[in-house]
């Protein structure tokens, strides 16, 4: 038995050279199973391998549903106007972009919304259908123009896998953010590569629509009435006022980067010489060999007959980091979404995993470095993934893709500063551990652990003066913590891992600091909450259980996980005005005049587990069962909680509760 052959989903890429071709492609095995062939119905009798299904277009679609914060996150719309932007049947699409020149005067005229200047929200919505026998496929929405810059990526989406009888979902997206993009003349392209035929029946029919909103509160709903009366800002004065790609900068196709072993994407920009802060936005998700890097092998232990087996190398451990002219400025730690078709697509039906829909991105504060970045000159941002093992490498490979968030100092005169201080480098001191007894493929088994050796921290504090006059110190501190024990036999594999560390945005008033001041004690201060300190801090935990198990008769599957996002704010001001001017979803302290974001949770924990049997190696039939709680918190104290269960044909229990679950996603599910 050949347990990574339906566990792992192996993807048959023959060549480094047939990457670009098939970099989408996913052929696990599973789907040979006579189960799959007739689109997930357990019931009925199955037709002959291959033949397409004759489509029952009478039933209903039944939906599919990931459970998703809300948006726009904080401000509730007096008035709202959505255009669609593309509306397609997605089948033989490799390759095949929709491209749109969008025009907002044009699209949004003779509504409401026919002036930007006024958008106070803005979202992009998905609706998808589709019916028959498909993958989970990565799809991708990028904006750009010829002045910042093509391809910056606005949304990474997947899709739930069909059934015969079809199925829909709906995902709305905060994309306030992108504001200064939306607001001209821009090139939108939206991929999504499908590949129908014979087998894979499924066309993903897809509308991509932009809904922007005018007028509006924040705040409404929570403890906190009196807040209600906060109006909300529109997006012009509170949205980034730049948005540069970190990208392939490409007008009408996909600008994704994949990178393999110790390559790196790298983009060269010049930045605006009176930015006077800057984030730097991440999109990664790991594709073929890296989709289930949590559960890969450490490369000494992978043996011909393991790697024959279907198991990969380079460990367990991913961070994404960011490097700005050939120093290290920041990593980030990817949260494992384990898409629709991942594990046993019996976990994820109808109950998609958090994050499938709408992929998480991940923030790095990069204000500290813009005393330099704003010299007028070219500087190069290079993003790159490594694992712990010794020269970084990963396997093949990872979409990456990022954007540079700028905000203006009103003066138009350049920023300067100095790095002052900066503790803590790229290098990962990443160890493994293990013992291999026999061959894993046969009668032995494989044990092993991957960890960081100490906690994983950087810092780095610079002096920055606006050409407004204002001066303050700004800092970027994070710490990581990582492990994962995993286990290999012919009849199971299970990892467990922990994944959680902090990030933390500080503003420091320069006058306080003494610029001799260690890491310890400027984290020391800002802990304090200080008059002069700004401080925001994201406490990020995403652990993931994930095992299977084989039998001649059963594949067994189970994946526990958890989102965790807490952001705290370490400042002494009231937050009240603060309020207005949030975006909708920082991390960060943002603005030229700093604001740090207020304190909001996002906390979502899920167990799935799948039961199949087996006939010939093949799945027989099966059911998967999910249980997932669900807690929101907004900036202005909206809450959200959330219990739903469910087994693979039906909603078991939906219990939705919370001063903002209105503005749930999806809205209550209907319960057998
Ligand atoms: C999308 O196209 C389909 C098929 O042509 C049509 O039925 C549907 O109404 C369209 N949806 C929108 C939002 O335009
Ligand atoms: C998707 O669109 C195609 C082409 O218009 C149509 O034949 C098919 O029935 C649609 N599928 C679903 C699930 O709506
Ligand atoms: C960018 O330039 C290209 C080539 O001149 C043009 O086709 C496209 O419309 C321009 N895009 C925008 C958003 O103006
Ligand atoms: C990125 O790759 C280029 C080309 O291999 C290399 O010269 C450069 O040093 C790399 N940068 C980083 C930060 O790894
Ligand atoms: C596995 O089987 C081989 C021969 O069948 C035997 O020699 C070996 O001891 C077994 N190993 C374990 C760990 O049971
Ligand atoms: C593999 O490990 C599982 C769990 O420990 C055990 O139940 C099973 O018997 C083992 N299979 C083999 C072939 O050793
Ligand atoms: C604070 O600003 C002054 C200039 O006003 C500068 O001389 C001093 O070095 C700055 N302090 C630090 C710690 O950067
Ligand atoms: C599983 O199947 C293999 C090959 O068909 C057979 O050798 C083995 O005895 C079977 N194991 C069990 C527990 O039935
Ligand atoms: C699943 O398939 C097995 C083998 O064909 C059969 O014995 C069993 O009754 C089936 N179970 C269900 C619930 O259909
Ligand atoms: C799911 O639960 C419903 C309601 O209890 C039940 O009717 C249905 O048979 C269950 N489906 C499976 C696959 O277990």
């Amino acid at each position: 038995m050949r347990l990574a052959q339906y566990a792992l989903l192996v993807t048959a890429i023959a060549s480094i050279g047939a990457v670009e071709l098939s970099q989408q492609l996913k052929i696990p095995s599973i789907w040979s199973s006579p189960m799959f062939q007739s689109g997930g119905d357990t019931s009925s009798s199955t037709p002959p391998n291959g033949q397409p299904q004759p489509q029952s277009t009478s039933t209903p679609l039944s939906e599919s549903f990931q459970i998703h914060p809300p948006a726009p996150i904080l401000t509730h719309s007096g008035i709202s106007c959505s255009v669609t932007l593309v509306n397609r049947s997605f089948a033989n699409s490799y390759g095949s972009t929709s491209h749109l020149l969008f025009d907002p005067l044009v699209s949004f005229s003779g509504t409401p919304c026919a002036d930007p200047i006024s958008w106070t929200g803005l979202t992009l919505d998905i609706h998808g259908e589709t019916r028959g026998r498909q993958f989970d496929r990565l799809g991708t929405v990028w904006i750009g123009n010829n002045v910042t810059g093509q391809g910056v990526e606005v949304m990474r989406l997947d899709n739930p896998e069909p059934t015969r009888t079809g199925v829909y979902w709906d995902i709305q997206k905060d994309v306030g953010r992108y504001w200064s993009l939306w607001s001209q003349r821009a090139d939108v392209v939206f991929d999504l590569p499908n590949i129908v035929d014979e087998t894979y029946t499924g066309a993903l029919n897809v509308t991509l629509s932009l809904t922007a909103s005018v007028d509006g509160v924040v705040g409404q709903g929570g403890k906190h009435r009196r807040r209600a009366s906060v109006a909300a800002l529109p997006l012009a004065e509170r949205a980034p006022d730049l948005v540069l790609p970190l990208s392939k900068r490409l007008q009408t196709a996909n600008s994704v980067f994949l990178i393999t072993g110790v390559n790196n994407a790298s983009t060269s920009l010049t930045i605006p010489q009176n930015a006077a802060r800057a984030i730097v936005e991440i999109y990664a998700s790991g594709t073929a060999n890296e989709e289930f890097w949590y559960t890969n092998l450490p490369t000494r232990f992978l043996t011909p007959s393991l790697s024959s087996a279907g198991y990969f190398g380079h460990g367990t451990y991913r961070e994404v980091q960011l490097h700005i002219d050939g120093r290290f400025a920041g990593f980030v730690t990817p949260y494992p979404v384990v898409f629709t078709g991942g594990v046993n697509p019996l976990l994820w039906r109808p109950n998609a995993n958090w994050g499938s829909f709408d992929q998480p991105s991940y923030n790095v504060d990069i204000t500290p470095w813009l005393g330099k970045l704003t010299d007028g000159e070219v500087h190069e941002f290079v993003v790159k993934v490594v694992s712990g093992e010794t020269g970084g490498a990963v396997g093949e490979g990872w979409f990456v893709s990022g954007n540079v968030q700028v905000y203006l100092d009103e003066s138009g005169e350049r920023t300067t500063g100095e790095v002052v201080r900066v503790e803590g480098g790229d290098e990962v001191d990443g160890w493994v551990d293990g013992t291999m007894e026999g061959d894993p493929t046969t009668n032995g088994s494989l044990t092993y652990e991957v960890g960081l050796r100490r906690s994983r921290k950087f810092g780095v504090v610079s002096s920055i003066r606006t050409g407004s006059g204002k001066e303050y110190l700004a800092g970027w501190y994070q710490q990581a913590q990582y492990g994962n024990e995993g286990y290999v036999n012919a009849t199971a594999q299970t990892n467990d891992q922990r994944s959680y560390g902090w990030m933390r945005s500080v503003v420091f008033d320069n006058s306080s600091i003494d610029s001799s001041w260690s890491w310890d004690d400027l984290q020391i201060l800002s802990d304090a909450g200080l008059q002069d300190v700004q401080a925001v801090q994201l406490d990020y935990n995403y652990p993931l259980y994930v095992a299977s198990y084989l039998s001649n008769s059963s594949f067994d599957a189970q994946v526990t996980q958890q989102f965790d996002r807490t952001v705290r704010r370490i400042s002494p001001t009231s937050s009240t005005e603060a309020l207005g001017q949030m975006v909708g979803d920082e991390t960060t302290v943002v603005h030229a005049d700093p604001v740090a974001a207020l304190a909001h949770t996002t906390l979502s924990s899920r167990r799935g587990e799948a039961r199949s049997v087996l006939v010939d190696g093949h799945i027989a039939n099966g059911t998967g069962t999910s249980e997932q709680t669900f807690m929101y918190r907004d900036m202005a104290g909206g809450t959200i909680d959330r219990l739903t269960r469910t087994n693979t044909t039906s909603v078991l229990e939906d219990r939705l509760r919370g001063s903002a679950s209105g503005r749930a996603q999806p809205m209550q599910l209907t319960t057998a």
